[in-house]
């Protein structure tokens, strides 16, 4: 009676189990819900910007409403005819998996990377292939490696631009050598940007957006989720660029008006939304860098942690010593310690053992969960 997209009965890991077990609280080091981060929200303004009467009237438009999709317009400084409003970066992929690839065709995905690929492309009969990042005193893309996974049912590339949760950034002779590899091959790009306003350090190499990039079809994503820390918003967009963007436009505008999924409130409100992001932000990149230094002064007393540093985006990555796997490490520190982090096996890690925290943490809790986690690896050996 049920389709086979998905693996249904995949049932709850270990970690979850360990966690539903658990009686005492603990400190949670995963924290990426900014709306559970302590975070001070300008609660008036973004109040006060759901009170347009206008609200009421339905008028159904495929791309949304001409005044927002203007505003995105402004913001990523392109034609307001390039932008494209959804409910959701995700709901974004599934219409691109829709627009670019029949099923059965690929996308090639970066690894490691954001878990959530595997299921969207799933859900629409969209295999995925996985090209390698490789860290060699910073994170890069075996270029070579990717073009070597294309086939000719491969369809499109994604980029996450910083990575989740490497923190890497697409570097500008990456890009050229993306480029010429995609116009080989006939691939469209798709540039997941959630967390490009996050940046940790600078760098003269990056790309910070392939907006306007012309060497390939190429779809930018964003989203009020981590831009103004509103995921409960519900309101994500697309930038349509390169050759053949008038083309796919034409072609997702049908896709769009089967959906019409985005509501009217959220885009009324968007002044007021983007307005909140700048407190916002503030408060969130005075956060990274803050738990970035906590970080650093605590592994400075732990020789058996090495950071991989992130360039950007809320997580951070320790390598921990291989005296047991990545499984072992997370569920001795719930069981044991009373701390929860992501084991890097989540994220597809070329090898263990690797942990992965949330740099969003309210401080107080990442200090002593730090602290926890430092001295954990210190009893080990
Ligand atoms: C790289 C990346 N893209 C997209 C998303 C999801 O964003 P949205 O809430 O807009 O679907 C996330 C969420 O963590 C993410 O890490």
């Amino acid at each position: 009676m049920f389709s086979s997209r998905l693996n249904w009965h995949a049932g709850t890991n270990p970690i979850a189990q360990a966690l539903a077990r658990r009686v005492s609280p603990y400190l949670d080091l995963t924290q990426s819900n900014p709306t559970r981060a302590g975070i001070d929200y300008p609660v008036a303004g973004i109040v006060s910007g759901f009170g347009d009467a206008r609200m009421l009237h339905y008028a159904p438009q495929a791309f949304g409403l001409p005044a927002a999709r203007e505003q995105i317009a402004a913001l990523h400084g392109v034609d307001p005819q390039r932008v494209v409003l959804t409910a959701s970066s995700s709901e974004a992929y599934a219409w691109l998996f829709k627009l670019l690839a029949d099923a059965g065709d690929c996308v090639l995905a970066p690894r490691p990377s954001y878990p959530l690929f595997e299921y969207l492309a799933a859900l629409e009969s969209v295999r995925v292939d996985y090209y390698p990042l490789h860290y060699d005193h910073g994170w890069f893309i075996d270029c070579a490696a990717l073009e070597a996974r294309i086939t000719p049912r491969t369809r499109a590339v994604i980029l996450v631009n910083p990575n989740n949760p490497t923190g890497s950034y697409v570097k500008r002779d990456e890009l050229e050598r993306l480029g010429a590899i995609c116009r080989r091959h006939g691939l469209a790009i798709i540039s997941d940007e959630v967390f490009a306003d996050y940046a940790i350090t600078e760098d003269e190499r990056r790309v910070p957006t392939l907006a306007g990039f012309g060497d390939a079809l190429t779809f930018c994503l964003n989203g009020l989720s981590k831009l103004a820390g509103l995921p409960q918003m519900k309101l994500g967009w697309m930038l349509a660029g390169g050759p053949d963007a008038s083309e796919a436009l034409h072609k997702l505008e049908l896709i769009a008006d089967t959906y019409l999924s985005v509501g009217a409130p959220v885009q009324f409100a968007l002044a007021a939304l983007l307005a909140a992001r700048v407190p916002v932000q503030a408060q969130i990149r005075e956060r990274l860098q803050r738990n970035m230094a906590a970080l650093r002064a605590g592994i400075e007393r732990a020789p058996g942690i090495s950071l991989w540093p992130p360039e950007g985006g809320w997580y951070a990555t320790l390598q921990v010593p291989r005296v047991r796997s990545e499984e072992q490490w997370t569920l001795d520190l719930i069981e044991k310690h009373g701390v929860l982090v992501q084991p890097g096996f989540y994220y597809d890690f070329e090898r263990e053992a690797f942990l992965v925290v949330s740099l969003l943490t309210s401080p107080d809790i990442f200090d002593e969960g730090m602290e926890r986690l430092v001295a954990a690896v210190h009893a080990a050996g």
